[in-house]
């Protein structure tokens, strides 16, 4: 069996359970990362079905200082040839309803732990015959929408962040792909906000399976962009940027009201 590993962050529910499920099928080794302690469970579940090597690890990822330690823990011990930065949270809030604890988090997980988690596993990637590095974005990355604010720019600056990575990293070992999912019903505010949507909630929504499925075949092909309804991508893309914006916060401002 391959002594090669894949890293998935936020692995206890949602899209990174599903990520987690999709690369054991593959038979691909896994680091667990969660903030729950429960993951250990799931490293169980995983090692027991698939005949996998799993390793779970405990982690705030809106702490710095736990991220690089955490880095530095699996250089020490373990090959990696993928890193999925799955963890990531967002909402619909007034932006003056909005306090600064939420905000914050948002940045912490959205940005900050994506970028370090990068930076810390960065040479043991590198080191690797062939690696990947998948970020999720969303598909809010490519417009801003009021009354979510801070959660959409976050998602831009993941996917400027990922194919600038892309471009540096041509040449070497290392794909980088980004992913723009659109809704999926993973806890029960998501569900929520989808339902209130109406008909444009619906318009892009996937479930996790579909999501996970996609993103793994297309990020072990290389692709830049991963798309998990291109239609829905490449048709709002024909509206201009601010009628985008004006139409989408409209649902949204719906949503929170
Ligand atoms: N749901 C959607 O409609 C949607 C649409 C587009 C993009 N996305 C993106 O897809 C990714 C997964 O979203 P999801 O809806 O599956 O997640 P979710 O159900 O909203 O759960 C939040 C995610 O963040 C992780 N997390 C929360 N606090 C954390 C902390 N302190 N430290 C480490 N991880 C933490 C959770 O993992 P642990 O509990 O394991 O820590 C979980 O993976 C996110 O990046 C999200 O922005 C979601």
């Amino acid at each position: 069996m391959s002594e090669e590993f894949a890293v998935v962050t936020g692995v206890s529910r949602g899209l990174g359970r599903a990520l987690a499920f999709e690369l054991a099928q593959r038979h691909i080794n896994l680091l667990l990362v969660s903030s729950n302690p429960e993951v250990e469970k799931l490293k169980d579940e995983l090692i027991s079905q698939f005949s996998i090597q799993a390793h779970s690890f405990v982690a705030d990822m809106t702490n710095a200082d736990e991220v690089m330690a955490l880095t530095e823990s699996i250089n020490a011990q373990y090959k990696v040839f993928m890193l999925i930065n799955n963890s990531g949270i967002g909402g619909s809030c007034a932006f003056e309803k909005a306090d600064s604890t939420y905000i914050q988090r948002i940045l912490q997980l959205n940005v900050m732990a994506t970028s370090l988690m990068t930076k810390g596993l960065i040479d043991n990637l590198l080191s690797q015959p062939k690696s990947y590095l998948l970020n999720v974005a969303s598909m809010a990355a490519v417009t801003p929408i009021a009354f979510k604010t801070v959660y959409p720019a976050s998602k831009a600056f993941v996917v400027d962040f990922s194919l600038a990575l892309r471009q540096e990293y041509r040449g070497t070992p290392l794909s980088v792909s980004v992913a723009l999912p659109g809704a999926m019903a993973t806890n029960p505010d998501a569900t929520a906000r989808i339902q209130r949507q109406g008909f444009f909630g619906k318009l892009t929504l996937a479930s996790v399976e579909q999501v996970a499925a996609k993103c793994v075949r297309q990020l072990l092909r290389g692709k830049r962009l991963i798309l998990i309804n291109p239609i829905a991508y490449y048709t709002s893309m024909l509206i201009p940027s601010a009628l985008r914006t004006k139409l989408i916060s409209r649902v949204v401002k719906r949503e929170v009201q």
